[in-house]
């Protein structure tokens, strides 16, 4: 969609890092922006830098992964500032670990933020932005860990494949009712995702804590979360699927495609 300004978007996540930024950037861009986070003391934060420069702005207390928390997020954005036109799905945990050492509570926080969060998304949305018979965009934030696995990052990487894969069939399955789809895949951003577990509810902490942070081969230079910002709007008014940040992706990408393509028969 070319024209932003006046139109509604709801960003999950906008309480922190990429999220708050995706808020402020469309703001800027002239849209009413609702925030939705489970920490109310960032969306505050956000909710100020949108209205000291005389944007419009609201916050919603929401946890992505309850289907009836996004339910009632989608009916307060409607009944507060109209219909919404632009969904940003971005709301999303991370956690270090071989996947040998993956707990069932560990398996339930990540796929239920991170997977849940983002169905749930479309469930309260969809029906009534197609309802809506306007153009309109959502954004899925899925990561470099979509497309190229990470050692240590496995029930991450499981994530955001599913994230990835859900965007491309969910743009093929939009094109008729004109909402674009994109994904972002970003590499290292400077964000509070390394303390993820800020956010991980008691009754899904495993006993002895979070395991270790190793260093990872995958995850380039750390940009700000304004130039992950800036690439999102480039890509809703373009209508572009993959939104990749860093040029450090080309190199793992290449070496995944090729082994892929080796693994094709020539007959
Ligand atoms: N920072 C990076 O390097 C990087 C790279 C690739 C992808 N990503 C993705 O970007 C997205 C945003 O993460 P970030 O890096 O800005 O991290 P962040 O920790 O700064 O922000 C994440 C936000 O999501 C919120 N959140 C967590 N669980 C939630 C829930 N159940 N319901 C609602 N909100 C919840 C947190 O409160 C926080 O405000 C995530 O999907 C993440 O996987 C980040």
């Amino acid at each position: 969609m070319e024209e932003i300004k006046g139109s509604t978007a709801v960003v999950t996540g906008g309480a922190s890092g990429i999220g708050r930024a995706i808020a402020l950037a469309l703001s800027r861009e002239g849209a009413r922006v609702v925030i939705a986070d489970l920490d109310e003391e960032g969306m505050a934060a956000t909710l100020s830098a949108i209205t000291s420069t005389g944007g419009e702005a609201a916050a919603i207390r929401t946890d992505v992964s309850d289907a009836q928390d996004v339910e009632a997020l989608a009916d307060k954005a409607w009944s507060v500032f109209g219909p919404v036109r632009i969904l940003c799905n971005n709301a999303g945990v991370g956690m270090f670990g071989g996947l040998e050492t993956m707990t069932l509570n560990d398996w339930r926080w990540i796929m239920g933020v991170n997977v849940w969060g983002v169905i749930h998304g479309l469930l309260a949305f969809v029906p009534r932005m197609i309802e809506e018979k306007k153009e309109g965009h959502i954004i899925n934030t899925a990561s470099i860990s979509g497309l190229v696995p990470n050692a240590y990052l496995g029930a991450y990487t499981t994530t955001k494949y599913a994230v990835v894969g859900l965007s491309e069939s969910l743009r093929k399955d939009m094109r008729a009712y004109r909402i674009g789809v994109s994904v972002l895949c970003p590499m290292g951003v400077e964000t509070r995702i390394a303390d993820a577990e800020r956010s991980r509810p008691d009754s899904l902490k495993n006993p002895g804590g979070p395991a270790f942070t190793p260093s990872l081969d995958i995850l380039g230079r750390l940009l700000a979360p304004e130039q992950v910002a800036d690439r999102v709007i480039s890509a809703i008014k373009k209508n572009e699927l993959y939104i990749l940040t860093h040029k450090e992706s080309l190199e793992p990408l290449r070496r995944r495609f090729t082994q892929i393509e080796h693994a094709v028969p020539n007959e």
